[in-house]
């Protein structure tokens, strides 16, 4: 019978299934002689299951197929890498300077944090939902005044000088992060992982924190939970990861001296001997720079960059350097000529906030003075030298301020003796930091004022005019400017 002569009442004959032997044999119930046409069948459907099942097998084979392979063209081919002077030498001397770098950063990072006083207050948590990592938050001191601008200036300026030190360390290692197969065992999977989460927690933190000083806030959420839960997870990796290559580390720097590289030119420049660090490469090129010029390449990006971002804290003749400085290198002269945040305007302050009609509330338990300017002016008036520093890393040498002192607001709300803390609110609208609760600690400091005056000049109202708060060691987005109520006793 000719297949293709199929004639409507002419029953194809049931298609041969092929069984699982390849051979065909007659289907069941077909032929029967009984002369009833059963109506064709449906060919046979393996379950859904089934069908995954054997897709999954197929495409396990086909992985185990190019795995076993060996590596496709490319990156994840050793001789890929041809630069003579990667090796476990130049990768530990790099991870040497992060050793040293990153474990700062974290701390000062995590001062930072501790410096909002983040237990005293929801208002003055932003990463409210950190649990136990709050762990080690204690009450911020007052002493020395410079603390804050010391520790944040550090954490900016830092983080800026170690990015040619992290890009560098990257490129050493660039080859195992292509190493094939990309994963050999659950072991091996393991390290990829802490790989992963130390490399996308470097970047991503130093991403995160340059975008912030340079007040470009692109961030998919809020910056300091990012960054904050960001360093945990960062700095957990890096523990693992130093953990384990600590003695590779140790065993490399030993076997060049740093000496001797410092004297090698890129002619006499060889490569370290094949290792299975995987980093040596198998097929190097000629050397176009040396070790010693690579390391001093990275070395004199830290310091262009240490030479034009430090100026912005350490302050002086030297801010003129400070040319990555967001807020500018020079605020100009006489008494308000020092660095500004927030500006009235950008806050939404208005006129009327801050005229004549603005007043001072002062409120204790069973206790509220309304005050204007002119009464403020009264009372008795303090003066203390202080700093502005700036969680961004900037901050202003001393500044003269007077003003009423924050003791004396809480002996007048009815704390004459040991003062509480204090609720502060400003007429701000709409900014993250239009009230903030300051400690005890920070009330009773006699030079934590309500300033009113700076450099012998009533406050500009960029600078917080009427009225604002200036407490020694403070972020300075805490130091609340234009301030108009003040509840002492009452952590909001
Ligand atoms: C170029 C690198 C970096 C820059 C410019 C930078 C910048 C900053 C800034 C501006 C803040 C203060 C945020 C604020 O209170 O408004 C901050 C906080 C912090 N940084 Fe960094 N950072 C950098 C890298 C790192 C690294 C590598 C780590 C961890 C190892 C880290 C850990 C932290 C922590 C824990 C905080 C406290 C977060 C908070 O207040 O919620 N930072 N950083």
């Amino acid at each position: 019978m000719d297949p293709d002569d199929s004639h409507p009442d002419t029953p194809s004959p049931a298609p041969r299934r092929p069984d699982r032997g390849g051979s065909t044999a007659a289907a069941p119930g077909t032929g029967s002689g009984r002369g009833r046409a059963e109506p064709p069948r449906e060919p046979h459907r393996p379950g859904r299951l089934r069908q995954a099942i054997e897709a999954a097998g197929a495409r396990g084979r086909r992985l185990r197929a190019a795995l076993a392979g060996g590596p496709p063209p490319g990156p994840a081919r050793p001789e890929f890498w041809r630069s003579p002077i990667r090796g476990p030498w130049l990768t530990s001397v790099l991870g040497a300077g992060l050793l040293v770098g990153i474990p700062v950063m974290f701390v000062t990072g995590l001062l930072s944090y501790a410096a909002y006083n983040p237990d005293l207050a929801a208002v003055n948590d932003q990463t409210p939902d950190k649990g136990w990592l709050g762990f080690y938050l204690f009450s911020w001191p007052t002493d020395p005044s410079w603390l804050y601008r010391l520790t944040q200036g550090v954490h900016v300026t830092l983080g800026v000088v170690l990015v040619p030190v992290l890009l560098a360390k990257l490129w050493s290692v660039i080859p195992r992060l292509f190493s094939w197969p990309p994963v050999r065992s659950a072991a091996h999977a393991l390290d990829r992982l802490s790989l992963l989460l130390l490399v996308g927690g470097a970047l991503f933190e130093f991403v995160t924190g340059l975008l912030n000083i340079q007040l470009h806030y692109i961030f998919p959420g809020s910056f300091y939970t990012l960054h904050f839960y960001g360093a945990w997870v960062f700095i957990g990796a890096f523990v693992v990861h130093t953990a384990f290559r600590i003695p590779v580390m140790v065993r490399a720097l030993r076997s060049r001296r740093l000496r001797t590289e410092m004297r090698t030119s890129t002619g006499a420049t060889l490569p370290e001997p094949p290792d299975d660090t995987g980093l040596v490469s198998p097929r190097p090129a000629p050397a176009t720079i040396s070790r010693r010029g690579a390391l001093g390449t990275v070395g004199l990006g830290s310091l262009v960059l240490f030479a034009v971002t430090a100026g912005q804290s350490i302050g002086g003749s030297l801010r003129r350097t400070a040319l990555l400085a967001p807020h500018g290198q020079e605020p100009g002269g006489g008494p308000d000529g020092f660095q500004i945040n927030k500006t009235a305007a950008s806050v939404g302050i208005r006129a009327a906030d801050i005229g004549p009609q603005w007043r001072l509330v002062v409120r204790g338990p069973g206790h509220e003075s309304v005050l204007t300017r002119d009464q403020v002016l009264a009372l008795p008036q303090h003066e203390a030298a202080l700093p502005i520093a700036c969680v961004e890393g900037w901050s202003t040498a001393d500044q003269h301020w007077s003003g009423v002192r924050l003791r004396d607001l809480a002996a007048m709300a009815g704390f004459p003796g040991r003062a509480p803390e204090v609720f502060v609110e400003s007429v701000e609208r709409g900014g993250s930091f239009g009230s903030t609760v300051l400690r005890a600690n920070q009330v009773q400091d006699p030079r934590s004022l309500l300033a009113l005056r700076v450099n012998g000049a009533d406050l500009s109202p960029d600078h917080g005019y009427p009225a604002r708060i200036i407490v020694p060691a403070n972020p300075g987005v805490h130091n609340t400017k234009w301030v108009t109520r003040l509840t002492f006793g009452a952590a909001s």
